[in-house]
């Protein structure tokens, strides 16, 4: 451990992401003797709790989400770091306790964000107030960071009035993912993708996010949200910078931001003029998954039954720049999909001239499947000859796999908060998004969301079990391509 000791500070302690994520990962961080011995972990929230009492909900909470393996001897070192502070976050006086609490001389003080948005300024402003921020300070902060570019703007106003870029964390938890940092690896640490990484070589390239489950309690901010603002503004685009963008100078956060900016940039704006052929919306209806009937979008608890949210998304993307004129990139995302699937695609172009037509009319192109979800792994689907001593030599599409878990069984595969909170202590900003990509993110977003919202385009009803309407299909089929089953 090389960091210096920190006092986190969880603003909605009791919520769900702190219980759900948070305080798992950072028990996990202690599993793995990941936390800084003087590190803290500060609770805030309105509730009338004490320390003790906060103690026993995260032992709760880690027995609900952990299936109650929870070894003692590290709960024991766990829990000593927690304590708790009630402050009702929109009462400026009331911040002046985190005095208290807070000891800045010898930690860097780590300002979690875990509430909702609409609380973001105050918090800020309470914290700047009662003057317990120094330059070292941090603060992390989540998705949702506005719902389009404007109110984005204003929660970024609001905490750049307090905080200074460098010390602004702002999370996408897929980030976090190894796969997705593997891409990092992969193209630029292997000479035979580095190369072949562009329009020359690539046909198109497919992200695909599907997801089982449905709404899962959370129909209110969904329904205001959306697929389109929910997965694809954040996590879908920033699978694509990683697959696009030109190689960074070097590793540091500078570098990598300023290539992802680039790759945002080039994308080519969907417009009233282009959208209903670029863009399938779906919503989902009752169906099965795997086996089990579950109820469509309308008929989920606390459900508004005219409701027009979109659970499912497919774009058809361009992006305008050298390397990849002429590739698109297809993204899907949806709720309800017969499984969790997360993968990226690479289908490289078909060869000129076939010589093997024995066993081809026509040669299946080579593939690079990246999977992320739900074992890690990457896959090259490639033609090889078929033993044997007939006269004709006969090929057959083979599968090169590598399994992560399977190759490196010795190295434990971190979750993506784990990793993330981890970096934020550690005060390294090079997984988190700067203010600019945000904004460019939601400047091609709204202009989709603009679109839909011009044309009245209704969401296409798909049934829980599948991969979202007809229409998306049809999106591949008018290219004369298919998603990858
Ligand atoms: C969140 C979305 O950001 O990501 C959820 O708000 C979604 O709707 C979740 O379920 C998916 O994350 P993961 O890591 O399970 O793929």
């Amino acid at each position: 451990i090389t960091y210096k000791p920190c006092d986190l500070v969880i603003y909605g302690a009791l919520g769900d992401l702190s219980k759900r994520k948070l305080l798992i990962s950072l028990y996990r961080l202690e599993k793995h003797n990941l936390l800084e011995p003087d590190t803290r972990i500060i609770g805030v929230d309105r509730l009338e709790e004490t320390s003790d009492s906060f103690v026993e909900i995260a032992h709760k909470s880690l027995q609900a989400f952990l299936n109650n393996v929870i070894d003692d001897e590290i709960w024991q070192r766990f829990s000593k770091r927690l304590s708790y502070l009630k402050i009702d976050l929109t009462q400026p006086e009331q911040y002046k306790q985190l005095h208290t609490v807070v000891d800045v001389e010898k930690r860097v003080m780590v300002n979690y964000f875990a509430v909702a948005p609409f609380l973001f300024k105050n918090i800020c402003q309470g914290l700047h107030d009662c003057g317990v921020l120094t330059a070292e300070s941090r603060m992390v902060m989540e998705k949702p960071i506005g719902h389009d570019l404007k109110s984005s703007k204003e929660i970024n106003d609001a905490v750049a009035d307090v905080f200074h870029e460098d010390q602004v964390y702002r999370i996408d938890h897929y980030l976090g993912k190894e796969t997705v940092l593997n891409l990092l690896a992969l193209r630029f640490a292997n000479s035979i993708f580095t190369t072949n990484w562009n329009h020359n070589t690539i046909d198109h390239i497919q992200i695909t996010v599907g997801e089982d489950i449905g709404i899962e309690g959370r129909w209110e901010y969904f329904d205001k949200t959306g697929q389109l603002r929910d997965m694809l503004q954040n996590h879908l685009l920033q699978i694509l910078t990683f697959v696009a963008m030109e190689p960074p100078a070097d590793l540091s956060a500078e570098s990598i931001h300023m290539e992802k900016i680039k790759v945002l940039k080039a994308l080519r704006p969907i417009t009233v003029r282009n959208v209903e052929e670029k863009t399938v919306r779906g919503q989902y209806t009752a169906g099965f998954i795997k086996g089990k009937s579950v109820p469509g979008y309308l008929e989920e608890e606390g459900a508004n039954t005219e409701s027009t949210a979109e659970t499912f998304v497919a774009i058809r993307v361009d992006i305008d720049n050298w390397r990849w004129a002429g590739v698109p990139f297809y993204m899907r995302t949806g709720k309800r999909t017969p499984n969790k699937r997360t993968e990226i695609v690479v289908n490289f172009k078909q060869l000129p001239h076939n010589i093997f037509k024995d066993s081809f009319h026509e040669l299946p192109a080579n593939k690079l499947v990246i999977h992320l979800q739900p074992n890690e792994g990457v896959d090259v689907m490639m033609l090889n000859k078929v033993p044997g001593i007939d006269g004709n030599i006969k090929l057959q599409q083979t599968k090169l796999d590598l399994s992560f878990s399977e190759t490196f069984k010795k190295n434990r595969i971190f979750g993506g908060y784990e990793k993330l909170i981890l970096e934020a202590l550690r005060g390294n900003p090079t997984l988190f998004l700067s203010r600019e990509e945000i904004e460019q993110a939601w400047t091609w977003v709204d202009s989709i969301q603009d679109a839909w919202q011009h044309n009245h385009t209704p969401p296409k009803p798909y049934p829980a079990g599948s991969w979202g309407p007809v229409a998306s299909v049809a999106l591949l089929a008018r290219d004369g391509r298919a998603w990858e089953e």
